[in-house]
């Protein structure tokens, strides 16, 4: 696929169809993606692919935490949301069209909840890539290093017909996923990507995220 073509035809997946992905598949997904550029050419990542049994464990595991009302214990904390402000208002605009799409009202406990277990779920994802540092890294620096990597799996996946979405929520009870997956304590769990083949039924696949239009949020310094 043209690159410029792939860019703009990534999208965050919510809803993968049952067929599995191959270990090969992934593993070439995952290997072009290695070729992602790092800071003094340290590449900080590393992936543990989860499918099969394990997978339905930690989904399981995690639902379970959810019901028992156990809060979220990330091991880097990637994200705080923010209360108010543009960055508040871009994340109300999601939500708002997910939730459009989806029939869900936003004062429905119940609905809102099932969406989010969605998540937690890996969003029925045959398979998931979790990425994580060693802990002898520092925690900050590397990061941008993931993200480059992050961004070429997507690229990669959809380069093979594959759907990915970026997920935080696969990697926020760390101790479920630690259970049944074997991550050495010597590494901390950064973030996880659902993959799978797109089920383009589901409306919530349909929506388009927005971006702020570029002149909003770009500095020209020196041109004429
Ligand atoms: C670091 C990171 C974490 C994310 N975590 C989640 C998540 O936990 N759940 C989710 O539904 N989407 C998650 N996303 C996807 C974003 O919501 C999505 O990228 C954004 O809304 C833009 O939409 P697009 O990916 O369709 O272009 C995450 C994305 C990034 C980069």
């Amino acid at each position: 696929m043209e690159i410029i073509e792939a860019i703009k035809k990534r999208k965050s997946i919510r809803k993968f169809k049952p067929d599995p992905v191959s270990k090969e598949v992934i593993r070439e997904t995952l290997e072009i993606a290695g070729r992602a550029p790092s800071a003094l050419n340290t590449q900080p990542w590393e992936f543990t692919v989860i499918s099969g049994d394990v997978m339905e464990n930690i989904k399981k595991g995690h639902i379970q935490k959810i019901k028992s009302g156990i809060p979220p214990n990330p091991e880097l904390k990637l994200m705080e949301w923010p209360r108010d402000g543009i960055y508040r208002n871009r994340q109300v605009n999601l939500a708002i069209q997910l939730f459009k799409l989806m029939g869900i009202d936003r004062k429905n406990k119940k609905q809102r909840t099932e969406w989010m277990e969605r998540g937690f779920r890996y969003f029925d994802a045959p398979a998931a890539i979790l990425l994580s540092l060693d802990r002898s890294l520092p925690e900050t620096a590397p990061v941008l290093d993931i993200g480059a990597v992050m961004q070429n799996i997507c690229l990669a996946a959809l380069h093979l017909n594959l759907g990915t979405c970026i997920e935080n929520q696969g990697v926020m009870y760390p101790d479920v996923v630690r259970k049944w997956a074997d991550i050495p304590k010597s590494r901390l769990l950064v973030v996880s990507i659902a993959i799978g083949f797109p089920d383009w039924d589901f409306p919530a696949n349909r929506v388009d995220s927005e971006r702020e239009p570029i002149d909003n949020i770009v500095n020209w310094c020196g041109f004429a």
